[in-house]
């Protein structure tokens, strides 16, 4: 299936490493241009090299810390002198494990800026690049903590993450007009290379082998190319009846019937 991505431009947030650096490669494998973001500058040109050369793409980066007030609009005026964005794919994201009684005021603005806010003001400052071209596309990487209760000391990661979905939803309804789509992908545990997964089955094999028995059906940690091969479908023209969605890619670890 011809994803018809060839010559679109992608701006993707937390592109340096894990599920947005693989949705990165995976939009290039289709011919999509790239703006990578993400704080650390070198491993950020390190990834864009790489791209680049391996799939002739056009790669562009913008180091920058998103949390950052101005950063959105800088994000979007870089977009805007490479033509501007056809596809906007906000998946940078954190989390502070901590019991509910114990999180500061500066907890919650922390992961709220980073998981959340971030993404709304750079989804705003992109939002008139794409009403101006004939479809636009929008993706947030929420969780499936953000659609069913994740356990003790998630209270900032599940809030954050729900928030996203809801927040997707409503932008699906103002936009569908201006022939833009918002969509939510819900990644079950994802496990690459130096990921916090990869860590905690280094450090711990048998428990992380239980882990996976007890809750992921499939029996296997998903992939960073599975969610990157998932998005790349999602921001697509294949994908023109989606909107408003959000996709579980989990290999059935979820619970939640909605
Ligand atoms: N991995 C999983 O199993 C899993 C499961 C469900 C959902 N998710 C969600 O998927 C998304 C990606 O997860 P991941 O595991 O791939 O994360 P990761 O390995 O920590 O990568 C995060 C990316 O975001 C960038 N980033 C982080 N904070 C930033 C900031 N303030 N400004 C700009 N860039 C920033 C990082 O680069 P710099 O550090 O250089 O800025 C990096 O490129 C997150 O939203 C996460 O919640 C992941």
């Amino acid at each position: 299936m011809d994803l018809g991505l060839k010559d679109k431009l992608a701006v993707i947030l937390g592109a340096s490493r894990g599920l947005g650096l693989y949705t990165a490669r995976s939009l290039a494998a289709e011919g999509a241009n790239l703006l990578l973001c993400a704080r650390g500058r070198e491993k950020l040109e390190e990834v864009a090299d790489q791209i680049r050369s391996e799939f002739g793409v056009s790669v562009d980066t913008v180091a920058i810390d998103i949390t950052d007030e101005a950063s959105a609009n800088a994000i979007a005026d870089q977009a805007a002198t490479l033509g501007g964005a056809n596809i906007f794919i906000g998946n940078a994201g954190g989390n502070r494990r901590k019991a509910f009684a114990e999180l500061s005021r500066t907890d919650w603005l922390d992961i709220l800026s980073v998981n959340l806010l971030a993404h709304a003001d750079c989804a705003r400052a992109i939002v008139p690049q794409m009403s101006k071209g004939e479809t636009g596309s929008i993706l947030f990487v929420s969780s499936i903590f953000g659609r069913e209760a994740g356990g003790k000391g998630l209270t900032l990661y599940n809030t954050t993450k729900s928030a996203l979905i809801s927040m997707a939803k409503i932008m699906a309804l103002e936009l569908a007009e201006s022939g833009i789509r918002v969509n939510t992908i819900a990644p079950g545990s994802i496990r690459f290379p130096g990921g916090s997964w990869d860590r905690r089955c280094i450090e711990n094999p048998e428990a992380m082998a239980e882990f996976v028995k007890q809750n992921i059906p499939i029996g296997r940690f998903g992939t960073a190319e599975e969610i990157g091969d998932t998005i790349a479908f999602l921001v697509s023209d294949r994908a023109s009846l989606i909107t408003g969605a959000c996709i579980n890619v989990d290999g059935g670890q979820s619970h939640s019937l909605i």
